[in-house]
């Protein structure tokens, strides 16, 4: 594996003389530092195909990546203040291999959905049992309550999804580096309903690196979102890389 401290442009979207190899390192590791290069969604969904059964090993065991840990306990205290109740509907937005799930099932959540672009990560995650349904979002696109698709791919839907707005959103280790960007943030607002709150994580890194300090106030207000709160989380422990967690409300 590549260091996601070393962030770079391994390929920037240009023809490969082996595009099969594109995401692996001279060693044949997957070269996950592509995650943090802002490369277009396609490639970002290559590098996760192939990353999927490995992806928890390697976060967990060579990066000590603690972000799930951190937003699931913050969704835990607002139960704990009777702010959401643990029977809430709650969104898994970006759920890959379902950490956050996982968590948020430990912590006595009962109605969990998964909701990622990547068929393989989803997959990975249907294999926990813990989400009520998974599907397909790209969140890139705009919400719609009637789009989340049935997987097929032996997760726990029975006939169409129901993705009518969620009590509640979490949204873990997707933005940063992008895609999706800061300007993406108001489309999952749609997942929730009005005035429910959004989790979302962004990585330090990538806070840093693309200017989120100046991007994200304007695109909220323009978007009628309210920043509730901003806490500084634990992202990559082993690498010194935290994340800020944002609480986002809208209506
Ligand atoms: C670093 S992983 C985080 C997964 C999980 N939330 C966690 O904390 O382990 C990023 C996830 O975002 C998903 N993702 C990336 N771009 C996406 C998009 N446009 N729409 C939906 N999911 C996306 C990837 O497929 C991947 O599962």
């Amino acid at each position: 594996m590549t260091s996601p401290t070393d962030p770079h442009d391994p390929k920037g979207g240009q023809a490969d003389s082996n595009p099969e190899a594109w995401h692996r390192t001279p060693n044949g590791d997957v070269d996950i530092s592509i995650a943090y290069s802002n490369p277009p969604t396609d490639r970002l969904m290559a590098l996760y195909a192939d990353w999927a059964e490995h992806y928890d090993a390697d976060l967990m065991d060579a990066y000590g990546y603690m972000a799930p840990a951190d937003a699931v306990a913050a969704m835990a205290a607002m139960a704990d203040q009777g702010i959401i109740a643990r029977d809430a509907r709650i969104l898994d937005a970006g759920c890959g291999t379902g950490q956050a799930g996982a968590l948020l099932a430990a912590a006595g959540f009962t109605h969990v959905d998964g909701a990622d672009l990547s068929a393989e990560m989803r997959d990975v995650a249907a294999r926990l049992g813990v989400y009520r349904q998974l599907f397909e979002l790209d969140m890139t696109a705009p919400y719609e309550l009637d789009s989340g698709r049935d997987s097929g791919r032996g997760d726990m839907v029975c006939g169409a999804p129901d993705t009518a707005a969620y009590d509640a959103v979490i949204c873990v280790g997707v933005f940063g580096y992008g895609p999706p960007h800061v300007d993406h943030l108001p489309l999952i607002m749609d997942a929730a309903r009005p005035g429910a709150p959004v989790l979302v994580t962004v990585n330090g890194l990538g806070w840093q690196k693309m200017g989120w300090d100046e991007t994200l106030m304007p695109v909220l207000q323009d978007a009628g979102i309210t920043l509730a709160r901003q806490t500084r989380i634990r992202h990559m422990v082993k690498e010194g890389i935290h994340a800020e967690l944002l609480e986002l409300r809208r209506g």
